[in-house]
C-alpha cells in the first residue's frame, strides 16, 4: 500500500511542476487543431512572411512542412521561400545573431521549438498582446512579456493598440480584459482600446490570423505528431481485430484441455 502510495505521488508531480510553472498572467485560450491543413499553410505563409526576417526555424525544412501540410513542394520553392534557399533545405536566416544582439537587446531566438517553450496559449496571447508604450526603443511593449525587445511586426494587420491601465493589470486580466475577474466575479473591464487605420483586419480576422500562426508553429514543435495520431489509430483497429484472433486461438487451445 505504501509504495503505491508513493507511486501515485510520483505520478501527479509533473502535474503539479506545470501547474506552478504554467501560471503567469492572464492568457487567452486557444484550440490547437493540427487536422486543419487550410490553417496550417495560411499559418505557414504568416510565418515565412513575417517572422522569417528575424527568427530561423532551423530543425524545419520547407519540403517536409509542404508534405506534410499538402502542398505541392514546387509551388512552396516559388512562393514562400525568398533568397536563395532550396526546398529540401532548412528554414535559416542570413541575420547574424551578434548584430541582432545589438539591434534588439537581445537576439531573436529559433522558433522551431517556441510552441513547445512556451505553449500554444502563451503564443496566441503574445502575438495579439502588443501595445503602445514610448518609453520603449520599438514604440510598444507587450502584456505577457514586460519591457520586449521585439517590434510588433504585426501591428500595421492590428492596428495601433493604446492601453489605459498598467502592465501588471494588463497582464493580470489580458490586453482586452476578456473573462470574469476570479475575485468580485464581476466581467473585467477593457483596458485597451485598438486605433485603425486602412487596410488592416478586423479584430476577428486578426485573432484568425494569429490562431492559424500559432497553429503552424504548434506543428514545427512536433512534425510527426499528425503521423503519430494516424498510425496510433491503425494500431487500435489492429489490436482491436487481434483480440479477437486470440481469444478464438485461446479457445482452440484449451478445447482438449477441459
Ligand atoms: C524585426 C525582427 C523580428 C521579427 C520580424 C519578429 N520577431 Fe519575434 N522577436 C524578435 C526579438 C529581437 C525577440 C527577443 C525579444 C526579447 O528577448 O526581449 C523576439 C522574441 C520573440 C518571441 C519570444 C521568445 C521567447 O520565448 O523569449 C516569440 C514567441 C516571437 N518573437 C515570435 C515571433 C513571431 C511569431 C514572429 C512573426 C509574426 C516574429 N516573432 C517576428 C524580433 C523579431
Amino acid at each position: 500500500m505504501k509504495k503505491f502510495l508513493i507511486a501515485l505521488v510520483m505520478a501527479a508531480l509533473p502535474m503539479a511542476a506545470s501547474a506552478a510553472g504554467g501560471a503567469k498572467g492572464h492568457l487567452d485560450e486557444m484550440d490547437v487543431d493540427l487536422h486543419n491543413q487550410a490553417s496550417l499553410q495560411r499559418g505557414m505563409q504568416t510565418f515565412v512572411n513575417y517572422c522569417l526576417g528575424c527568427h530561423s526555424a532551423e530543425f524545419q525544412r520547407y519540403e517536409r512542412a509542404a508534405l506534410d501540410l499538402g502542398m505541392n513542394p514546387e509551388l512552396v520553392a516559388e512562393h514562400l521561400i525568398f533568397g536563395d534557399h532550396k526546398v529540401g533545405e532548412q528554414m535559416t536566416i542570413s541575420m547574424d545573431k551578434g548584430d541582432a544582439g545589438k539591434w534588439f537587446g537581445n537576439p531573436p531566438p529559433d522558433l522551431t521549438l517556441e510552441a513547445r517553450l512556451r505553449g500554444p496559449d502563451w503564443l496566441y496571447t503574445y502575438l495579439r498582446s502588443f501595445y503602445a508604450d514610448e518609453s520603449r526603443p520599438w514604440g510598444v511593449n507587450n502584456a505577457v512579456f514586460k519591457d520586449v525587445g521585439m517590434p510588433n511586426v504585426l501591428g500595421p494587420l492590428q492596428g495601433e493598440v493604446v492601453a489605459s491601465c498598467s502592465w501588471e493589470e494588463m497582464n493580470a486580466h489580458g490586453l482586452r480584459g476578456e473573462g470574469i475577474d476570479p475575485l468580485t466575479n464581476k466581467p473585467l473591464t477593457t483596458c485597451t482600446s485598438v486605433k485603425k487605420g486602412t487596410g488592416e483586419l478586423s479584430t476577428e480576422e486578426f485573432d484568425a490570423l494569429v490562431y492559424d500562426l500559432v497553429n503552424f508553429m504548434v506543428y514545427m514543435g512536433e512534425p510527426s505528431k499528425l503521423d503519430s495520431q494516424r498510425i496510433g489509430t491503425y494500431v487500435l483497429i489492429f489490436l482491436f481485430l487481434f483480440f479477437f484472433l486470440a481469444y478464438a486461438l485461446k479457445k482452440e487451445f484449451w478445447r482438449d484441455v477441459h
